[in-house]
């Protein structure tokens, strides 16, 4: 049965790095009997301009229909300013919340080529293979109320709200502990239960849920521990489950472990297993338009897509072996270069993935 695959390139450097996702493909369609079509859509800052919403309806029947979707990055200084809801963010964050992908999957693996481009002594980093799960539809991003009101005296005050309910806490600590029956069989929860109710609630529903999975090993930490630990020494995380601000903070610090946050991809599935697949970085609009963004993220979310929204985990293998491939030849985007390597631009690696391919 052919898959629809809506691509929404974005703003910034999204259009770049996935031009070049797109490229890897159609090389699988061509050539390894992948059986896709492809639909383009927009989302974000490009949405507002032509549409003027950052998540129109267009797109949203689009993404309704799609069987797997994937997206570059949204924002820029250009939008900024716009209310809330204009905010090219805000198209994401409603794309999100409207598809219930609830389940944000944020793999940090070092491959071993760039133990030097980690900000960490390569020691620390040698093997890194950490899963993030982090909770996308709820807590403090959607919590209500939230605003900024003006109090009695004049003075203005921002606030907004961190909600969990158990049933989306449940949801989220089962994908975890499925995903560490795969994996190492750990699974670390990190909350912050010394401060807050929100939290408390978390950790007894991940206790509550650990008696199902009596074969895998669950341990807690607090969000400034998990910080440091991540730092430290981060080979002792196996999978690491989490809520959605929390997790957005902490897969960036393990993005940087593994050389460069241009490296990570990331799956957001929801319950019937569609997915929105985006490397975590953002729009880079300092870098935009120069050819020097690194794609393989977004390369690496194309394999994410190949093995959970369409069920070809030979594919998906095929391409993180490209993946590897390009950076045994010593081939480097900027973010990643280092001495003795070939700094090429966003093109020409996203050429060399396909030649691997
Ligand atoms: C991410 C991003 C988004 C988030 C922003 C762009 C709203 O930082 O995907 O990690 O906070 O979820
Ligand atoms: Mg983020």
């Amino acid at each position: 049965m052919t898959s629809k695959i809506l691509i929404l390139p974005g703003d910034g450097i999204g259009p770049e790095i996935v031009a070049e996702a797109v490229k890897v493909l159609e090389c699988l369609r061509q050539e390894h009997g992948l059986d896709i079509t492809l639909d383009y859509g927009l989302l974000g800052g490009g949405a507002v301009d032509v549409l003027g919403s950052p998540y129109p309806e267009a797109t949203r029947r689009q993404a309704q229909d799609a069987d797997a979707i994937l997206l570059g990055a949204v924002g820029g200084p250009k939008w900024e300013s716009l209310d809330r809801p204009q905010r090219p963010e805000s198209g994401l964050l409603a794309l999100r919340t409207d598809l219930q992908c609830f389940a944000n999957l944020r793999p940090a693996i070092l491959y071993p080529q760039l133990a030097v481009a980690s900000s960490l002594k390569p020691e620390l980093v040698a093997g890194l293979d950490m899963l993030i799960v982090r909770e996308l539809n709820g807590g403090i991003y959607v919590g209500q109320p939230r605003g900024i009101r003006t109090l009695e005296n004049g003075e203005r005050e921002g606030f907004n709200t961190m909600v969990y309910r158990e049933s989306e806490i449940e949801r989220i600590a089962r994908i975890a502990f499925e995903a560490a029956r795969q994996r190492q069989r750990r699974v670390c929860s990190v909350d912050k239960a010394n401060a807050l109710e929100v939290s408390e609630l978390w950790r007894e529903v991940v206790e509550r849920v650990a008696k199902d999975y009596s074969d895998v090993a669950l341990s807690h930490l607090y969000v400034d521990n998990a910080a440091m630990q991540l730092v430290r020494a981060p080979k002792q995380f196996d999978v690491l489950v989490t809520g959605n601000l929390f997790g957005d903070i902490l897969s960036d610090c393990a993005a940087m472990l593994t050389g460069s946050i241009g490296m990570l991809p990331s799956a957001s599935m929801n319950a019937q297993g569609k997915g929105l697949y985006e490397p975590i970085h953002g729009s880079a609009p300092d870098i935009a338009g120069k050819g020097i963004a690194n794609p393989l993220g977004t390369i690496l979310s194309v394999a994410m897509l190949l093995r959970y929204s369409l069920n070809q985990p030979e594919l998906a293998e095929r391409v993180e072996h490209a993946v590897g491939q390009v950076l045994d030849q010593g081939l480097r985007t900027l973010d990643i270069t280092a001495t003795g390597m070939t700094a090429v631009g966003t093109q020409a690696m996203g050429d060399a993935v396909v030649a691997a391919l």
